[in-house]
């Protein structure tokens, strides 16, 4: 047996899933990096290095599993108030990270982007960034969506002063204004909502990711810490999101009388 074979085979589809009921889009709070260090007498950074192999490893999963797209919260507005230093590392990890992987991810057929205010990140991290967009934007395999510097909030208020510029110019009126429209200056624009959240490590809070997408997610809270997250835990998700009854607000079909 070649090793191609049996990694493709471990990576096929688990027999109780269903292809067809895959959410389209997964988006993971990864956290808990700190603790599972703490818990080892590590330092945090070591946590942050352990946290990246648990995402390599769920976005190949994710894609062998028929998954669309995939987004990851790896640093949120409010993280920017952190210890000088774990921010500075960081920072230089998801661009020693990015420079690493980008053989893999076209190898991988990822197509890579990021959301967030990108502005305010260094300088030699935004030209990785600009690079990794760039070689992987005609990859088909799945769309992967890293939220670095990302806050719901700073992202609603983006969008509004950008639609509040086009009224006053008069491009648009405010009744044109709608939820497709305001989706749409969203840095999510390319990508449907999510359907499933999965946040680590226990915390029952949203920690402003993806306010407007998160409308109608599913949620799945494992007290699992990020680091140790690993397929079977994966597995354990997508079945009880294939389980679960979305109703959209709505009631079944069969109690609608
Ligand atoms: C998540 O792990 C990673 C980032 C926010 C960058 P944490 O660093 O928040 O880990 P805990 O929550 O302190 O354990
Ligand atoms: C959310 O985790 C942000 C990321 C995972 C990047 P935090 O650890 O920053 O969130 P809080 O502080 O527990 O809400
Ligand atoms: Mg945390």
């Amino acid at each position: 047996m070649t090793a191609n074979f049996v990694s493709s085979l471990s990576n096929a589809l688990p027999s109780d899933l269903k292809r067809s009921r895959m959410p389209a889009h997964v988006a993971v709070i990864m956290d808990g990096n700190g603790r599972w260090a703490k818990q080892r007498g590590l330092p945090r950074i070591m946590g942050h290095r352990k946290g990246v192999d648990t995402l390599k490893k769920l976005l190949r999963c994710c894609r062998d599993w028929g998954v669309e797209a995939l987004t990851a919260y790896a640093f949120s507005t409010e993280n920017w108030g952190r210890p000088t230093g774990e921010v500075d590392f960081l920072m230089t990890l998801f661009e020693r990270v990015l420079r690493k992987e980008l053989r893999e991810m076209m190898a991988e057929d990822v197509r890579i982007q990021f959301v967030g205010d990108l502005t305010a990140l260094p300088e030699t991290l935004q030209q990785e960034i600009d690079r990794a967009v760039q070689e992987t934007q005609d990859n088909q395999g799945i769309c992967f969506s890293v939220a670095t510097n990302y806050g719901g909030r700073q992202e609603i208020l983006q969008a509004c002063r950008a639609i509040a510029q086009q009224a006053k110019s008069g491009q648009l009126q405010p009744e044109d204004i709608n939820e497709e429209l305001f989706s749409r200056h969203l840095y999510t624009a390319n990508i449907s909502d999510p359907d499933l959240l999965i946040r680590t490590s226990g915390e029952m809070r949203i920690s402003n990711f993806l306010l407007w997408q998160l409308a109608y997610a599913e949620f799945y809270i494992t007290d699992t810490l990020w680091p140790d997250f690993d397929t079977d835990e994966f597995h354990q998700a997508m079945k009880a999101f294939q389980a679960r009854d979305r109703r959209f607000g709505k009631v079944d079909e069969t109690e609608g009388e």
